[in-house]
């Protein structure tokens, strides 16, 4: 990913962006931090938009949000793919709660995937990996069975749904990272929290400044996590080129379906091309180690999201003997090619033919 050259679109805008809050006097919220929440919250089609200090924190302030409302319980059961980014699982762990990860069927999760489980949980994170969004089929699903559903969206941002509704929009709360190489990315670490419902944003947007009801009395236990208002403004220059970034990002994806032909390096299902902002282009290829040293001989760069499943990870101990023969496959033969805005028809056509000769 070209982080460079993707910033330096924005070199004129950040400097006045940076000379503005410099001057400003005002370090922590204030306008900037409140003008890219309105935006934000307009351009995702929801009421609240509550910034946070990064991606995991605004997910693990959902969930506490709901546990000081009463509408979840300490040791609340979440279920999760288990084909997630760490984070997902740990923002479930961060608020005192238990990660109920199922298998996935395909790539995300999917209503038959929510079966075996759904009577045995409280909640549910959908996640939209690589971008693409988790089928409208699931929201409806979990709302005939009365199960809140809340979306770990870090890697969605601007990708519309069949009823034109954005990422963030589809369930009762959505948490976003602003990481540099998300879609919307900052120049370090941030976060959001979308919702329509007030009174989970009020309680998040509390939980998030230490549980403060004002300067001196809190009235509940919280944490400090805050976007920091240069971020804030540096994003609310990029939010700008967010669509316009998605469909050059979507370009790519439907060039390389259209004329990658080598079954050893196999796409997703054509359906991926929907609904997807494309955060990453993942193909599957079974000797993955041999194919990534292929392509950096050919001199294109790739990535791996993610080498091992967090239910195999050290930290999660306690879920090392569980099985997900599809998780783990998926994590075994991922691989991310190059899929950012900037790439030239000739680099386009050099990985197709790159891929090819595979
Ligand atoms: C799927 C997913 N969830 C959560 C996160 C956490 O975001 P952050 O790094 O901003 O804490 C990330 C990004 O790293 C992610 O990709």
């Amino acid at each position: 990913m070209p982080l460079r050259e993707l910033n330096a679109r924005f070199h004129h805008k950040d400097q006045q962006s940076f000379a503005s809050v410099y001057e400003s006097g005002r370090y922590i919220g204030g306008p900037y931090v409140e003008q890219f929440e309105r935006q934000f919250a307009v351009y995702c089609g929801v009421d609240k938009v509550v910034s946070t200090g990064n991606g995991l924190d605004a997910l693990t302030l959902i969930l506490l949000a709901e546990k000081e409302l009463g509408n979840l319980t300490e040791n609340a059961k979440i279920l999760l793919p288990a084909h997630t980014y760490i984070a997902t699982f740990l923002s479930i762990i961060h608020a005192g709660m238990q990660p109920v990860p199922v298998d996935v069927s395909d790539i995300l999760l999917t209503v038959d995937d929510l079966k075996s489980q759904i009577d045995k949980v409280d909640a549910i994170i959908t996640v939209d990996l690589y971008g693409k969004l988790v089928s409208d089929e699931v929201y409806a699903f979990a709302a005939a069975q009365q199960k809140p559903v809340y979306c770990d969206s870090a890697q969605s941002h601007g990708a519309i749904n069949s009823d034109g509704k954005r990422s963030g929009s589809l369930a009762r709360a959505s948490a976003f990272s602003f990481y540099p190489t998300k879609n919307l990315g900052a120049l370090g670490d941030g976060g959001a929290i979308t919702t329509d419902d007030h009174v989970l944003a009020a309680m998040a947007r509390k939980l998030a400044n230490y549980g403060r009801d004002n300067r001196f009395q809190n009235s509940a236990k919280g944490i400090n996590s805050r976007l920091d208002p240069l971020q804030a403004a540096f994003l609310s220059n990029r939010l700008t080129l967010l669509d316009q970034d998605n469909l050059q990002r979507s370009k790519v994806a439907q060039y390389y379906f259209d004329h990658f032909t080598n079954d050893h390096v196999v796409t997703a299902n054509v359906n991926f091309l929907k609904h997807n902002s494309w955060h990453v282009f993942p193909v599957f290829v079974t000797d993955r180690d041999h194919f990534q040293d292929y392509m950096m001989e050919n001199g294109i760069e790739t990535n791996v999201h993610y080498p091992l499943p967090p239910h195999q990870q050290e930290a999660f101990k306690e879920l090392n003997d569980l099985s997900f023969p599809q998780t783990e496959n998926l994590h075994l033969t991922e691989v991310s090619l190059p899929c950012h805005p900037l790439l030239s028809p000739s680099e386009i056509k050099k990985v197709v033919q790159v891929v090819n000769n595979y």
